[in-house]
């Protein structure tokens, strides 16, 4: 019960690593806010509910500044405070390449996967600063590590919100407010959905995530679970850093690997 009584937000709650992060936090005792654009964030909260927990859900978009101040202050207003934001929703913006990208698109994957963590650090931090400590957590990606996850909107994005993890780390200096960040791999999620629906259909399962070493996709419970530890006073010395949950995909240059059973005696 880490988050006993603690007064929690997550964005992109509706859905995927989100939902997931939010059933976790209740089920660990906390007070969840479970912001999203869609119903999704009802359905969410119905979930929290039915399993005996504490939430309330909220619709709003994640890069328009009077909708997280208005998730902040419902969160303060219903749970005494705000103690932990886990800012996550994303969008993936297709898979457009360089030259099919245009400005409106790279515009919109930059306001809700950027602007929307950078609002949720400068309206969350004073708030969690309030209570003498807490954590911010975003969802960063492995595409924004290095190129070949995603479009170049997305890529940029995601590295963006690395660097802000790093920023406003020490722009919160003293305050006793940590952030960082999980880079995600493939996760099976709403956003996935067609990859992995395909791949079933396919008989393709093996080829999903078969680049990094565990050899599958990600369930969004595995992320959520790292949020949660960055989230936790377990992760109490853990500060602006960007940690990757990929199966090890971000830890080699692009080699053959040696297979395990090939080379073991
Ligand atoms: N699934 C993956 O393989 C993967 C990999 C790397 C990073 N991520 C990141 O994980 C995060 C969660 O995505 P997911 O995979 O769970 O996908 P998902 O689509 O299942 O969930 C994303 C949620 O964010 C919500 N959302 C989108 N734009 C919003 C906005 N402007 N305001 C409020 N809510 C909004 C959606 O409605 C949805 O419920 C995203 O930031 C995504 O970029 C996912």
């Amino acid at each position: 019960m880490r988050f006993e009584n603690k007064s929690i937000i997550v964005t992109g709650a509706g859905s995927g690593i989100g939902r997931a992060a939010a059933l976790l936090f209740a089920a660990e005792g906390g007070h969840v806010i479970v912001a999203d654009r869609t119903e999704g964030a009802d359905e969410t909260a119905h979930l929290i509910a039915e399993a005996g927990g504490t939430a309330k859900a909220i619709r709003i978009d994640v890069g328009v500044e009077e909708d997280v101040i208005r998730a902040v202050t419902l969160a303060c207003d219903s749970f005494g405070g705000l103690d932990v934001m886990f800012a996550n929703a994303g969008i993936s913006g297709g898979m457009a390449n360089l030259f099919d990208t245009d400005v409106a698109l790279i515009t919109e994957v930059l306001r809700v996967n950027l602007i929307g963590p950078f609002l949720a650090i400068k309206h969350a931090a004073p708030r969690i600063a309030e209570r003498g400590k807490g954590a911010i957590v975003l969802t960063a990606s492995v595409a924004g590590i290095r190129s070949g996850a995603g479009s170049p909107a997305y890529s940029a994005s995601k590295a963006g919100v690395i660097n802000l993890a790093a920023v406003s780390a020490q722009q919160l200096t003293g305050s006793n407010v940590r952030v960082n960040a999980i880079c995600p791999g493939l996760t099976e999620t709403g956003m996935t959905k067609p990859v992995f629906d395909y791949a079933r259909e396919a008989n393709k399962m093996d080829r999903v995530g078969r680049l990094n070493p565990l050899q599958r996709g990600a369930q969004p419970e595995e992320l959520a679970k790292v949020a949660l530890f960055l989230a936790s006073d377990d992760a109490s010395y853990v500060n602006g850093q960007a940690i990757a949950v990929d199966g090890g995909l971000s830890s080699s240059h692009p080699v053959t690997r040696q297979e395990y059973g090939r080379t073991a005696a």
